[in-house]
């Protein structure tokens, strides 16, 4: 069966209502390699595969923002080897996926303390988001040495220079003035978070950007993730009834 034929994608259409904006924690990688006797970067490295399937998926289904955490701020206290294996991994992506992924129109973005990177991956970074700029069909962020509180106390900071700056009152910060200094400010807020290996924890990831998002915890390791988990994942999204703190119409 061709992916273009899923029931799932079939289904999903005709409920309409697709999440402008996906976000999702990619977890159990290092569970997926030691189920099979494997190291974690073996885990990693297939992780990769699972990174396509979402991005296509996107695409396919008309997901206008995704946005994925591939490495958190806490993630530097894991084994120097580990961390290795994971930046040379980010360059092999980048290597391997920028033309594609231009070609296809997908605009890739790296959110995070990016100067903790190393110089060879920083230029990594440099070049996929260049090579990319403009892509139209999906906006792909990738969060990378990223931690949510760390991204709120800088927006604060930069609102406070700002105020010092005299180009801001402090009456003047409302909540579209903290919005818009966030690494996220240029896109909507999440509508569907997505963690799979079924931990029920955001783990400092888009504290603010959550806000009002669907949370769809699968027990799936993010190496096992298709296409297919994604497209169930918006099947379940289309259920929920999002009040927003209002009462259902
Ligand atoms: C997610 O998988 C990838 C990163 C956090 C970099 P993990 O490496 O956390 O895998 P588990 O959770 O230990 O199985
Ligand atoms: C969250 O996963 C970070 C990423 C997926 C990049 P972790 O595996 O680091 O989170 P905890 O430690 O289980 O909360
Ligand atoms: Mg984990």
């Amino acid at each position: 069966m061709t992916a273009a034929e899923s029931p799932r994608l079939v289904q999903l259409r005709l409920n309409g209502a697709i999440p402008r904006h996906i976000a999702i924690i990619m977890d159990g990688n290092g569970r997926w390699a030691g189920e099979r006797g494997l190291p974690r970067s073996a885990g990693h490295q297939a992780g990769m595969a699972s990174v396509r399937e979402v991005v296509e998926a996107c695409i396919q289904t008309g997901v206008a923002v995704l946005t994925l955490f591939a490495f958190s701020q806490e993630n530097w206290q894991r084994p120097a080897a580990e961390i290795t294996a994971l930046m040379a991994l980010l360059e092999e992506y980048i290597a391997g996926e920028a033309s594609e992924l231009r070609d296809k129109g997908v605009a890739v973005r790296m959110l995070g303390d990016l100067d903790r990177l190393t110089p060879a991956a920083r230029g990594a970074v440099d070049r996929i988001e260049s090579t990319t700029a403009g892509g139209r069909a999906l906006a792909l962020n990738v969060c990378l040495s990223y931690g949510s509180r760390a991204e709120l106390v800088r927006a604060a900071r930069r609102l406070a220079e700002r105020v010092r700056a005299g180009e801001l009152e402090p009456g003047a910060i409302d909540e579209a003035a903290l919005t818009a200094e966030l690494y996220t400010a240029a896109w909507p807020d999440p509508d569907l978070l997505i963690r799979t290996s079924g931990e029920m924890r955001v783990s400092n990831f888009l504290l603010w950007q959550v806000a009002y998002a669907e949370f769809h915890v699968t027990p799936v390791l993010w190496p096992d993730f298709t296409r297919e988990e994604l497209f169930a994942a918006i099947l379940d999204f289309q259920n929920r009834d999002r009040r927003f703190g209002r009462v259902s119409t």
